[in-house]
Parts: C-alpha cells; sequence; structure tokens
C-alpha cells in the first residue's frame, strides 16, 4: 500500500472511496456542507435518514452516482471531538480499509483534519489501515488473495507535509512490519514453530547494520549452566534454544537495554498437565520471545542510539518419559534455587536463566514480556497487559511508550508481604504461590533474577492473542508488545 499526501479539499479529490471521520455534533462541518452542496443536499438527507450521528464505531457508505470526482463517500464516526485521541484515528484507519476491502476497491482517500498532533495522527490512520490488512492463510487451501488496497492517500487542504509526518509514517511502516512478523511466529502451529525454528527465524529476520544473532544449542546451554532452561526442556524430544540477539548503534550508545522475552513454543504444563481446552491456544506462549525477536528485526532500519540486547530462552513444554518431576529443584547460576512443584509455571523457570544472564552485562534497563500468568487474565482481562516493576522511572516511560502505542498496560503491584507465599520448605523458593495473587507471585519470582537493575515485567498472557477477529487484528497473535518495545527504544 503506498501512502500519499496531498493539499486539496475532499469535494475534488478522485479516488475509489472517499472517508470523512465526523466527530458527534460536527455533522454541519464545513466539510460535510461543502460535500453535500455538491451532492445538492442528498447527503444530509441521508445522514436525516439514517442513524448516523458519528459516535465512534459508526459508519455510512454514500455511492455519488458520479456527482463528485470520488465514486464513494464513507462518513466514519470518531465520537465526542475531545476524546479523538491517537487510538480513534488508528481504528478509523482499520476501518476504512476493511470497508474498502469489503467492497473491493483500491484506493482509499482519507480526508484528515485532526486539530491537534497532525503527524501523530497521519501516523496512527496509516498504522490502523496496515495493521488490519494482517492475514494468515498459508495454511488454507482456498484462501483468496482479496483485492490490496493499492494507496491510501491522506489529504487536506492546506496540508503541509512536514519531514516529521513523513518521519513518523515511515516509522509507523517498519513498527507494522515487526507487529506482523511477530504474528506470524505466533500462529505457525507449534510443530512447526519449534525452539529450532526460532532460531532459525531470529537468524533470517535480524539482519543488517549493527545486528549480529547468536543461537546456542543444547551443548553450550549446558556448558553456560541455563538450569531452569534444560529442566523445563527434558520432558520433550526438541532440542532447547537459547537466542541472544545484540545491537549496536553507529555512535556511542546512550544506554544499554536487555529486552527478554519468554519463548515456550508449546505448553502442555508438562507433567502437571493442562486440560485439552487450555492447551489449545498455548502455542502463544512464545509471544514474549516472538515479540523481542520482530522488534530486534527493525532496529537496522530505526537505528535508536542506544544498544539492545534481546534474550529469548526457547523449548517446549512436555511431559515426556524424563520430564522434570513435581518436587525437583533447580540450581541456577546464580547460586540461588526453586522447587519446582508445578511444572505448568514453567515461564519463571526459563526466565530466571535469561534474567540473571543479561543481568551480568549490566543493562541500564531491563525488560521481559511473557504470557506467563492465567492470573493476571483474571486479573485485568484478554485486553490489557500487567506491568511490574522495581524502577518509578522506568515504569512511568514504559507505561507512557504502551499508552501512545495503543497497547494497553496496566501497573500491578510487587508485594513484598507475599513473598512468604513462595518460601519453599527444600529450596531456596518455590515456583508456585499460594491459591491468589498469581500474577504478583510470578513477578516476584522473577525479582529474585533482576539484582537491583531497573526492571520492568509485562504479563502479556490476556492481550498476545485474540479469540475473536478485531478491528486491528484477525483471531490468533497480535504481536503485543513490539509497538510499545519500539517506541520506548527510540525515545529512551
Ligand atoms: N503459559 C501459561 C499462562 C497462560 C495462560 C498464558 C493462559 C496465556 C493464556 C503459564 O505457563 C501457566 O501455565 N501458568 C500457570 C501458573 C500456575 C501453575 C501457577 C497458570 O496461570 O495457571
Ligand atoms: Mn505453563
Ligand atoms: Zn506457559
Amino acid at each position: 500500500m503506498e501512502i500519499r499526501f496531498k493539499d486539496i479539499g475532499p469535494e475534488s479529490l478522485k479516488t475509489d472511496l472517499l472517508v470523512v471521520p465526523v466527530s458527534e455534533k460536527r455533522l454541519e462541518d464545513t466539510s460535510i456542507r461543502a460535500l453535500d452542496r455538491r451532492l445538492k443536499g442528498k447527503l444530509q438527507e441521508r445522514i436525516q435518514k439514517s442513524k448516523f450521528a458519528g459516535t465512534e464505531g459508526a459508519s455510512l457508505l454514500y455511492s455519488t452516482a458520479g456527482v463528485l470526482p470520488a465514486a464513494n463517500l464513507l462518513l466514519i464516526g470518531l465520537g465526542k471531538a475531545a476524546d479523538v485521541d491517537a487510538e480513534i484515528w488508528r481504528r478509523s484507519g482499520a476501518r476504512a480499509r476493511r470497508e474498502a476491502t469489503a467492497l473491493g476497491l483500491e484506493d482509499i482517500g482519507f480526508f484528515f483534519s485532526p486539530e491537534r498532533d497532525p503527524a501523530g495522527a497521519a501516523a496512527a490512520i496509516v498504522e490502523g489501515a496496515l495493521l488490519a490488512s494482517y492475514q494468515f492463510t498459508k495454511y488454507r487451501s482456498n484462501a483468496k488473495n482479496p483485492l490490496g488496497i493499492k494507496t491510501l492517500t491522506l489529504h487536506k487542504p492546506g496540508l503541509s507535509r512536514s519531514s516529521g509526518m513523513d518521519q513518523a509514517v515511515r516509522i509507523t511502516e517498519q513498527t507494522v512490519g515487526a507487529v506482523f512478523l511477530a504474528r506470524d511466529l505466533i500462529n505457525e502451529p507449534p510443530s512447526v514453530s519449534t525452539a529450532r525454528y526460532l532460531g532459525e527465524q531470529a537468524e533470517r529476520h535480524c539482519r543488517g547494520r549493527g545486528l549480529s544473532v547468536d543461537v546456542w544449542g543444547k551443548k553450550k546451554i549446558e556448558s553456560m549452566k541455563l538450569a531452569g532452561l534444560l529442566a523445563v526442556n527434558r520432558g520433550s524430544q526438541e532440542e532447547p534454544r537459547f537466542i541472544t540477539i545484540h545491537y549496536k548503534p553507529a555512535g556511542k550508545p546512550r544506554k544499554k537495554i536487555a529486552l527478554i522475552g519468554k519463548g515456550i513454543t508449546f505448553d502442555s504444563g508438562g507433567l502437571s498437565l493442562k486440560p485439552s481446552k487450555s492447551m489449545e491456544t498455548m502455542k502463544l506462549d512464545m509471544a514474549g520471545g516472538a515479540a523481542v525477536i520482530a522488534t530486534m528485526s527493525r532496529l537496522p532500519v530505526l537505528r535508536p542510539a542506544v544498544e539492545v540486547i534481546g534474550y529469548i530462552p526457547t523449548t517446549d513444554n512436555l511431559p515426556g518419559p524424563n520430564a522434570q518431576k513435581p518436587g525437583d529443584v533447580i540450581r541456577y547460576l546464580n547460586g540461588k534455587t526453586i522447587e519446582v512443584l508445578n511444572t505448568d509455571a514453567e515461564g519463571r523457570l526459563i526466565l530466571a536463566d535469561a534474567l540473571a544472564l543479561a543481568a551480568k552485562q549490566k543493562p541500564d534497563y531491563m525488560i521481559n514480556l511473557a504470557t506467563l500468568t492465567g492470573a493476571c487474565m483474571v486479573a485485568l482481562g484478554t485486553q490489557v497487559a500487567g506491568m511490574f516493576s522495581n524502577h518509578h522511572a522506568l515504569a512511568e516511560r514504559v507505561m507512557r511508550c504502551a499508552q501512545e502505542s495503543g497497547e494497553k498496560l496496566w501497573q500491578l503491584p510487587l508485594v513484598k508481604e507475599y513473598r512468604e507465599d513462595i518460601k519453599s520448605s527444600v529450596a531456596d523458593i518455590k515456583n508456585i504461590g499460594g491459591g491468589h495473587g498469581g500474577a504478583i507471585t510470578a513477578a516476584l519470582i522473577l525479582q529474585e533474577f533482576v539484582e537491583e537493575i531497573p526492571w520492568a515485567h509485562l504479563d502479556i498472557a490476556g492481550p498476545a492473542y485474540t479469540d475473536r477477529d478485531i478491528a486491528t487484528c484477525p483471531k490468533g497473535g497480535t504481536g503485543f508488545g513490539v509497538r510499545t518495545l519500539l517506541r520506548f527504544l527510540m525515545t529512551v
């Protein structure tokens, strides 16, 4: 899809589908009036007859029958003018794209009239339109290639195409490319998307200036004493991998940042086996790792001025004959021991290795992403990720980046008192807490391995995967986290 900007009004643009966003109680706006005059009052007539009032999510399609240069007119409701933010623009871009695709049209003209931050609004519209085009069809025998949208023209009289706008759109295109890579990695069936496969994909996608990839096999993992990863891998036929991706900027790095992603390619629960219903979507359990690989893959193009090291411990979690057993104890490279009482609490076991290893490099910040707990979904639902942090300024920054990216994040507390719940009778700690606050006890276990380094943990169990089609993503992996991470790296 080619993105263009034009400095003309809606009544002069030649396009298949002219999209005019309208906020509530603004149906008398000059742009609508101008269109209505050209359409001899027929547009207002249609608006009056319909229930269209500009509420968010509403739309009205009108065929101009050749009266205007634009063949069709689509009014899109934005809701209350004062509430129009980047997310609303993003969704309107997505809706325009879906509507055009459904109508079999190739070209969208989006009349674009933001009251503030035109560059941000332009980028959000483009982002929505791009995100809405994702499909995962490689396993469908009858996949019709839907008519692609060829051009999206943003137009506005008096629009001066600033370099800020070009830059914002360019970053958006890269970001969406990364989101799609993460979605592809998650959606791939679990017997294809193994640890080995993830290593190969990291090598394939993370190339270019300043970027290098190192994939450790089982021997190296043994010699590095990554005991948690080896313990979880014991029940599997597949070898584990430990993927490290290193990005060095051209100049002296402003900061050093470690990104750690959980890479469980399939979570059966191990001997603490999950019921079959809970296993249906457990290919999603490498979504954190996918987000880190995808984020890193775009750094040579986006070129942030920070050094970034991505760590992805990866294996599946299966109950093979040699599987780890409830009651086993793992000894970690920082000397700490964990008693495994539930083999389904495996994410924390492999993340502990990665966090300990990352901490040894003394990064300025560590951020980990993991589909870690069902408890976090109980707390926040499927659209909001939980965030835990030991560092106020980092937490604020991550929250702001998420907010600006349109990814929902909510901070949960690291309740010191709950450390009582993870005390073990034989080891330093155990891998499960008491019955309550499971997202918090999981985070407390991770915290044991981050030393004093400023750290943020994103529990993305809810938003990593959508079980129905939404405006910006079809059912499946969402690529959650990529947008927040890239924004963080570009602005930190
Ligand atoms: N991968 C799961 C968490 C999960 C659940 C992610 C649902 C996405 C959707 C994780 O490994 C797990 O099984 N957690 C257990 C922990 C429990 C045994 C302490 C859980 O949440 O039930
Ligand atoms: Mn599990
Ligand atoms: Zn898991």
